[in-house]
């Protein structure tokens, strides 16, 4: 089905099932231990060992040892897989050898009837390395640093900012820097392969099946139809599973040697460099305005790192689209670093884009004597300010920012910095904005109707910890009219039709979109049998109605199964169109006045993300996202040794997140709107939204507190005193 913009009125917009806070429907399963993941099946154990140097050879590897220890079966190396390909999504090699590119690239794996042989036998591969030197410091880097060659990522210039900047009689010239991130989902990457003949079973825990079943083929060099990946439940993934990783094909790799199935869960300690990260940023903001406060020049650059052949960190993204002002510049600079590779996690672009962007637009309401609220509200623009025929789907972000202002109760924060006390504490109350881009992907379902009124739904799509079971099997009971028990949802699966995948918050919208395309078939295949007029058809109740005639649902498929597939498809209608999702971010934290530790307080969230499709989960999803930013904010960095090239902190001790303990209170207001642009359900994501600007609210928070203004990513209390 292609989608034509703007969506007409359709069974969606009844709202029974849609929009209504609805418990996870994998919840219990998850919480009971009864979900089975993809580690949690018989099958001898792989160990993967990492290189120990990033850059360089391997001059030798005995592994003979290792062979001959107790228990093993096999041990893979690159030499033994023979020739591998490399995958669409892959900057480095999965396996790695004789050539390292990066630190704890995997160049073994070591399989054996246990765990604990595994490892112990992976401490018997013995390397030579011979040591390159390689870039490590992406400060010294940045010299050398290129222009991306991708063209969305090239500069972008509107007007003559130089001119307009230099003419402004207020000015903002700020830098800022933003660390290495990792992920730290909760359950590693994991894979279990199993062959028959050459026929490859792969349960594993992956964000994008088809993405990941055409890269393990790719790698492997056998057709993509002899690639089964299977991937029901998946504890977390954030970006770090959008792609096919070393556990995936070394457990391909090492079943295929010992002749039975093996699994591979990536050891801990090996997650933050062999896996991907979001990339560390050097960012340099400038604004000019006039004195009542209309910027007239802004222009966003960021620096980024990666291998040979990576991507830049898209930071500037949202500065493209967030505020007015005729003069405007955005540049990306990539450095080739010799760190592991730089990719997505939650909110690429934005996330980091916003951390710098949103102090920076504090700072200049500060430079102005405005309100930081007033400020944000009077740059507003209504188009794409680069194309000015472009206008917003949607664009309520004047709502969330009064609307956030009126219930964090803003009008009674003192303005100066530095005077709200409560004993020890310095107090204070800051704010930021939140803007992501709305992709939309085509999608597709397929859903089955059987004689006694289940309709059972099967799309490649993934659950990530995000809700998508609960969502879908919402969509399709309010398409054929049956109760939400009556639905059953299959995911996971590379045997069922292709899904938009979990990635870029497009997944809620697009993939539900998807089901709703196949229920729209289906709902015409049983008309029909009913001897119904399918325009006419309502699906309620249970029932099928048209002129004046009713039938039960059950009985269009009385004589058989029903089954209606189909895919939403994008066309360029909606070019004409930006659709990004908005929101605000309130906190306020308190800092200690003489330790420096900082504690938030509480955090408020308004989102304009267009409808939301269960409240329960969406809501969810942006407490997560705001956990997570204040992790940015405050605690999240991956620690580069810049002599030797990898990130020091390697295990979850070293790298802290924060839980529920750092965050007293929460709360999220989702304005109630519609968007017929995005797709039938009139739906955006929300799960990036939400992290995006949190980690610049809790800096301008802290600076309202303190005083201090710190530039320099995460805001530990050594850099407040
Ligand atoms: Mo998201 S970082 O595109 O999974």
């Amino acid at each position: 089905m292609k989608f034509t913009t703007p969506a007409t009125t359709n069974p969606i917009d009844q709202l029974k099932v849609i929009g209504h806070a609805t418990d996870r429907i994998d919840g219990p399963y998850k919480t009971t231990g009864t979900a089975p993941y993809a580690y949690e099946r018989e099958a001898a154990y792989g160990y993967v060992v990492g290189a120990g140097i990033a850059k360089g050879r391997i001059v030798s590897m005995d592994i003979n040892d290792a062979r001959r220890a107790p228990g093993v079966l096999t041990v893979v190396t690159a030499d033994s897989a023979g020739k591998l390909g490399k995958g669409k999504f892959n900057t480095a090699k999965l396996l790695g050898g004789p050539e390292i590119q990066h630190y704890h690239q995997a160049i073994a794996l070591v399989v054996a009837e246990t765990f604990e042989q595994a490892r112990a036998a992976a401490q018997l591969v013995r390397v030579q390395y011979s040591k390159e030197q390689g870039a490590y410091d992406l400060a010294k880097a940045r010299e050398s640093a290129k222009q991306p060659k991708e063209k969305e990522n090239q500069d972008k210039q509107v007007g003559d900012f130089n001119t307009a900047f230099n003419a402004a009689p207020v000015r903002l010239d700020a830098s800022y820097t933003t660390p290495d991130q990792t992920h730290a989902m909760m359950e590693p990457h994991a894979s279990l392969a199993a062959w028959q003949g050459d026929k490859l079973t792969l349960w594993t825990s992956n964000q994008m099946i088809n993405w990941s079943k055409g890269d393990m083929a790719k790698t492997l060099g056998i057709p993509p139809e002899n690639v089964r990946l299977v991937s029901p439940y998946i504890g977390g993934g954030f970006g770090g599973k959008l792609f096919l990783r070393s556990e995936a094909l070394l457990a391909a790799l090492g079943a295929k040697a010992a002749g039975r199935p093996v699994k591979v869960a990536l050891q801990r300690p090996l997650m933050m460099n062999n896996t991907t990260h979001r990339p560390a940023t050097i960012q340099r903001i400038r604004i000019g305005a006039s004195r009542e406060g209309k910027i007239s020049a802004i222009a966003h650059e960021s620096w980024s790192g990666d291998l040979p052949d990576g991507k830049p960190e898209t930071a500037v993204q949202q500065t493209q689209l967030l505020y007015a002002g005729p003069h405007r510049m955005t540049k990306m600079r990539l450095a080739v670093l010799d760190l592991p590779e730089g990719n997505a996690m939650r909110a690429p672009g934005e996330a980091p884009g916003l951390m710098a962007l949103e102090i920076a637009i504090d700072e200049m309401a500060e430079k102005l004597k405005m309100d930081p609220i007033t400020f944000r509200i009077i740059n507003d623009t209504t188009v794409d300010p680069a194309q000015r025929d472009r206008k917003f789907s949607t664009r309520r972000f004047v709502d969330c920012l009064r609307l956030g202002a009126q219930r964090f109760g803003w009008d009674k924060r003192n303005p100066q910095p530095g005077k709200t006390r409560d004993g020890r504490w310095l107090i204070g109350i800051g704010m930021a904005s939140a803007f992501r881009n709305n992709l939309v992907q085509k999608s597709a379902a397929r859903v089955r109707l059987d004689a006694q009124g289940t309709v059972t739904v099967e799309t490649d799509m993934t659950d990530i910890g995000t809700g998508s079971y609960t969502i879908i099997a919402q969509t399709a009971a309010e398409m054929m009219g049956v109760p939400l028990k009556q639905v059953v949802v299959r995911l996971g699966d590379s045997d069922f039709p292709i899904s938009a995948g979990s990635g870029g918050q497009w997944g809620g919208n697009s993939s539900t979109a998807g089901v709703y395309a196949a229920c729209v078939k289906l709902r015409e295949l049983a008309a029909q049998k009913l001897g119904l007029d399918p325009v006419l058809a309502e699906f309620a109740h249970g029932e099928v109605r048209a002129e004046g005639r009713s039938f039960p649902l059950t009985q269009a498929a009385a004589n058989g199964e029903l089954v209606g597939e189909d895919a939403m498809e994008y066309g360029d209608l909606d070019k004409k169109f930006q659709q990004s999702t908005f929101g605000a971010h309130f906190v306020e934290v308190g800092v200690d006045a003489a330790t420096g530790e900082t504690r938030v307080r509480r955090m408020l969230a308004v989102c304009a993300a267009g409808r939301i499709l269960n409240p329960k989960s969406a809501r969810s999803q942006v407490i997560g996202a705001m956990t997570m930013g204040v992790g940015a904010a405050l605690m999240e960095d991956l620690v580069v040794d810049r002599r030797a090239g990898f990130f020091v902190n390697h295990d979850l001790a070293g790298y802290e997140v924060p839980v529920h303990a750092d965050i007293p209170h929460q709360e999220v207001i989702f304005l109630d709107e519609t968007d017929p642009v995005s797709s039938p359900m009139k739906a955006k994501g929300v799960g990036e939204l939400g992290i995006c600007g949190v980690a610049a609210a809790v800096a301008n928070a802290i600076y309202h507190a303190t005083g201090v203004r710190v530039r320099d990513y995460p805001i530990t209390l050594d850099k407040l005193i």
